[in-house]
């Protein structure tokens, strides 16, 4: 049997694999309540029946203003808990595991989206590109005042304890990518002078407050952290030094007391610094559970679990076009390829 398909218990969850399903955003949401359907039900459904170990859902927003594209779930009202309710209990009855993705997109967003606000920021710095599918120009964010991050950081405790509430199993909090956290991790967009911005350390402070926020509701052991070099609107971002980089950060996730960290790459096997790899530097800091990602194989994720390098491998448009991918890797099936004008079109 192969690595990637055997069991194994994390703390108090029994994942039936060590797959995980990335999140995914597939906008399918009713785009006005942020309520998920039938369709999404039976999406994560599939997935779990057919034996991936851990499902992360697709980015949910913990409030209005941190949607960014059309059709995102939400989970600050009661209709949208209830509606993930279906959805967690569809996955357990198939033995699943299912964590909500916490998502604010902070300046990535246009005031049409956002029901009539300014997307809000770290600092006043407008976003270059254009905003995905409705197709305009980022809107000038607005700098977040204190009250503000107290604000949000007070949604994302919210948000959590409607996650619990909804039977999830627990939450990632999406640091990750250039979203509103990553907008206050990087000194691109962080020019703050206040307690949240300053040097490395000082700037992961509002990452730092909402995990803190987060465990209070879910705990240590169900919370998961993604974060990542990469960002989505800055494709030539580097950080300054990968190795300072990525030790700070794990010493803010030990200091919260987190379990499971999720670092993000487009390709596992690229080399970051020092002939090591995004995975492979972060193990060298962090002995506790890893999440490898990034257009990962069959046989580069086992060999990374055998190797302990990751603990459990997460695959996203392998098992978006592949709903029975643990399947097809049981059978020796071959996997149809990603495609995103087949895949993207509809929930199946
Ligand atoms: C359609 C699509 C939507 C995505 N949405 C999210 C998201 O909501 N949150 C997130 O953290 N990453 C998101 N990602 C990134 C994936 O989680 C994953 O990191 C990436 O696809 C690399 O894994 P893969 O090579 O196995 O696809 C998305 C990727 C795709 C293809």
């Amino acid at each position: 049997m192969i690595e990637l398909l055997n069991p194994v218990q994390l703390n108090n969850w029994n994942l039936q694999s060590k797959v995980v399903m990335a999140p995914m955003t597939r906008s399918f949401a009713d785009n006005e309540t942020g309520i998920v359907g039938k369709d999404v039900v039976e999406y994560y459904r599939r997935r779990a029946a057919n034996g991936v170990g851990l499902i992360i859902t697709e980015g949910i927003n913990p409030s209005p203003r941190g949607k960014g594209t059309f059709g995102i779930p939400g989970l600050f009202t009661e209709k949208q808990i209830n509606a993930w309710k279906k959805v967690t209990e569809a996955v357990h009855l198939e033995g699943g595991t299912i964590v909500a993705q916490l998502w604010h997109v902070g300046r990535l967003t246009h005031h049409e989206l956002t029901g009539g606000y300014a997307p809000q920021a770290p600092s006043k710095i407008k976003a270059d590109g254009l905003v995905h599918r409705l197709r305009k120009p980022y809107g000038t964010p607005e700098q977040m005042s204190f009250h503000d991050i107290q604000s949000v950081i007070n949604q994302y405790a919210l948000a959590a304890r409607n996650a619990k509430t909804a039977g999830f199993d627990g939450v990632e909090v999406h640091g990750a990518h250039g979203y509103l956290i990553d907008q206050f991790n990087s000194n691109v967009t962080n020019k703050r002078e206040d307690k949240y911005g300053g040097n490395l350390y000082q700037r992961l402070t509002f990452m730092k407050e909402i995990l803190h926020a987060v465990v209070n509701e879910v705990g240590p052991q169900n919370t998961i952290i993604r974060f990542s070099e990469i960002k989505d609107d800055l494709p030539t971002f580097n950080w300054d030094n990968p190795e300072t980089t990525i030790k700070t950060f794990v010493q803010v996730f030990k200091e919260i007391g987190l379990k499971i960290i999720h670092p993000s790459t487009n390709d596992f096997k690229d080399v970051i610094t020092n002939e090591m790899t995004l995975h492979q530097l972060v193990r060298k800091y962090w002995d506790d559970t890893i999440i490898g990602v990034g257009n990962l194989d069959i046989d580069t994720a086992n060999n990374a679990l055998q190797e302990g390098t990751i603990d459990l491998a997460a695959f996203g448009r392998p098992i978006l076009a592949n709903p029975d991918f643990v399947q097809r890797i049981k059978k020796n099936k071959e996997l149809t390829s990603y495609n995103s004008k087949v895949h993207l079109r509809e929930l199946y």
